[in-house]
């Protein structure tokens, strides 16, 4: 592995824990506006010394995202169908020369297992890391889940193992509360998990925990993140289980405290 990808990689893990706690923003580049995410500057600033890479789309970064940050940017780069479409007909949006230009950690693309254009946009996957390994580039594969397909373990495991032998570098999934560590255990790259519908904090920090604990190296999270009552105490929250080893009772007691606290960010940017 030549030296640029060896320190993007060093970069998107904590050197401590080996793991990551990435925040996705990228929601807009299908879904449009969505809630906690209508004024994305907004959103993000106060979390993003809170996270070790954003995962977002060109626009939003360009747009909303103070340049001088510090925080790693991981780029979503591929798109076209709105969720009034086909989802999965997605392509290529964003060229590795913008990525470079934007100095990105990483690229990150999804791919529709099952889904009416799985051929293609594995074959996009391909051509990516081929790209993308030219210049030092880390891929994340998103193994979007179709609307009919099941959630399970042999699915996200099927999924995931096509992404890691196209070329991953990493893959993104959903957590399964079956078997789980079978998905991690069929795929030879790291994988993080996706926090998917907003669900109550608690619960969150547990799937996180049960993520962590099947061998999941981190998470990608968005919606529990960002749609929290309290996104700073969430996001701080699930850092202490992902680097710190938090169980789900410490966790969601450090939520809690950081709430009663009316934390929002100690950082201004
Ligand atoms: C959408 C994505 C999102 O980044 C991903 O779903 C993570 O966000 P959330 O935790 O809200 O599910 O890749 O396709």
């Amino acid at each position: 592995m030549d030296w640029g990808m060896k320190n993007r990689l060093a970069r998107i893990f904590n050197q401590k824990s080996q793991r990551t706690v990435m925040l996705a923003v990228d929601h807009g580049y299908f879904q449009g506006p969505t809630t906690g995410l209508k004024r994305p500057r907004e959103t993000v600033t106060p979390l993003l010394p809170y996270c070790d890479s954003l995962f977002v789309t060109r626009g939003v970064l360009r747009n909303c995202v103070n340049p001088s940050t510090n925080t790693p940017i991981f780029l979503r780069v591929s798109g076209g169908p709105s969720v009034l479409g086909e989802l999965s007909n997605e392509d290529l949006t964003t060229s590795m020369k913008e990525a470079l230009k934007l100095n990105a950690v990483g690229v990150g693309l999804s791919i529709f297992v099952g889904e009416k254009n799985e051929d293609r946009t594995i074959s996009n996957l391909g051509k990516l890391v081929n790209e993308a390994e030219e210049y030092g580039m880390p891929v994340l594969a998103i193994t979007a889940v179709g609307k009919d397909m099941a959630r399970d373990a042999r699915y996200l495991g099927l999924a995931c193992r096509i992404a890691a032998e196209i070329g991953a570098h990493m893959v993104k999934t959903y957590y399964c509360s079956e078997d789980f560590e079978k998905v991690v255990e069929g795929c030879p790259v790291p994988i993080v998990i996706a926090g998917g519908k907003k669900m109550p904090e608690k619960e969150a920090l547990e799937m996180s925990y049960n993520a962590i604990s099947k061998g999941a190296v981190g998470v990608d999270m968005g919606r529990n993140i960002f749609q929290s009552e309290n996104p700073v105490a969430m996001i701080k929250s699930v850092r202490a289980v992902v680097h710190e080893n938090y169980s789900v009772d410490e966790a969601f007691e450090l939520f809690n405290k950081l709430k009663s606290e009316r934390v929002v960010s100690s950082v201004v940017e």
